[in-house]
């Protein structure tokens, strides 16, 4: 890792798995920092072992080697300082969607009264939409309901470092488009420090600060870190017209059709990648692009400011 201390760091991290073959190599070499308040998001393809750095960093699951410092500190196991949210909502089924959010903000605050922990847990739940049936348990709500109280839920507790993993991916578009910018909207407000992985890459532009691409395992790496030169706020409907929108979406898909396999860590072309003080590199597809400051016009069209 560079000298520079991030809020979160992860440092060498590696996973190993024993196999017939002998050892089963995950990924390796995962290293990378996140700074206070910053969005980063996390793609690579399905089993290179995306759900299993955050689980780590959740203090969910252990690495091989390696390690996480956050804030300090090393992380060896869940705290109330890390949220996280899964994509099967995981909330209390026999709880209101109300009681299922002041039960994690009682217990991240447990000095404050009865009154504060509705107050506060109301304004999250009115944040993504859903006031008024804040008292209907799980069961009564649809899917994109559930997953808008678990995000209600993780915000409301303002964790230091809030973990997402793949939070949209059982909705369908419309749905997944509007809670988007809800969180978006949510973390507006709080910028919180978030992780996410997705598979989605206008998600990824759409939300992130930096965007970490993976390569294809056995032995993935962490092979670029790809920042999204696109101010804020950002809307859905505006955002693809930025000039710097396409740059960043071709980088990101060129990487998951080609690079990410031909970088891959059991390429042996590849020199570079088999370094242990492997780091990813650092790019920023629109370099240039963004210096001018723009404006979005009346059509949503980017013009010069
Ligand atoms: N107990 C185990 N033994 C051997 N391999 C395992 C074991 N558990 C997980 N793996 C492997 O670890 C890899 C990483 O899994 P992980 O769930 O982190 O992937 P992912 O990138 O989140 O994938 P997806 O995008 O499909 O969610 C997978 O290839 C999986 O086969
Ligand atoms: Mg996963």
């Amino acid at each position: 890792m560079s000298s520079k201390k991030y809020f979160v760091e992860v440092d060498s991290l590696a996973k190993r798995y024993p196999s017939k073959e002998g050892e089963l190599t995950v990924f390796e070499n995962a290293n990378f920092g996140i700074e206070k308040g910053e969005f980063v998001c996390i793609i690579g393809h399905s089993g290179c072992g995306k759900s299993t750095i955050l689980n780590v960093l959740a203090g969910l699951d252990s690495a091989t080697d390696g390690g996480v410092i956050m804030n300090g500190k090393e992380v060896s196991g869940p705290s109330l300082e890390r949220g996280v949210i899964f994509q099967n909502y995981s909330l209390l089924p026999w709880r209101s969607a109300l009681k299922n959010i002041t039960f994690g903000v009682q217990a991240r605050f447990p000095q404050w009264s009865k009154d504060k922990v509705i107050e506060h847990s109301l304004k999250f739940l009115e944040l993504v939409g859903l006031q008024g049936v804040e008292h209907r348990k799980p069961s009564q709500l649809s899917g994109g309901m559930r997953q808008r109280v678990s995000i209600a839920r993780a915000f409301a507790t303002q964790p230091q470092l809030l973990l997402m993993d793949e939070p949209f991916g059982a909705l369908d578009a419309l749905t997944r488009g509007v809670i988007q910018e809800e969180l978006l909207k949510i973390w507006n407000e709080t910028h919180q420090t978030v992780f996410m992985i997705t598979h989605d890459v206008d998600e990824a532009i759409l939300l992130a600060d930096r965007i970490l691409l993976m390569t294809n395992g056995p032995y993935a790496r962490i092979a670029e870190s790809v920042k999204v030169s696109i101010p804020r706020p950002r809307e859905r409907n505006t955002i693809i017209h930025h000039p710097a929108y396409y740059k960043i979406r071709n980088h990101l898909v060129d990487f998951l059709v080609s690079r990410s396999k031909e970088l891959s860590g059991n390429n042996t072309d590849n020199e570079g990648m088999q370094s242990s003080e492997f780091k990813p590199v650092e790019v920023d597809p629109a370099e240039g692009i963004a210096a001018e400051p723009v404006q979005i016009n009346s059509e949503g069209v980017a013009v010069p400011a």
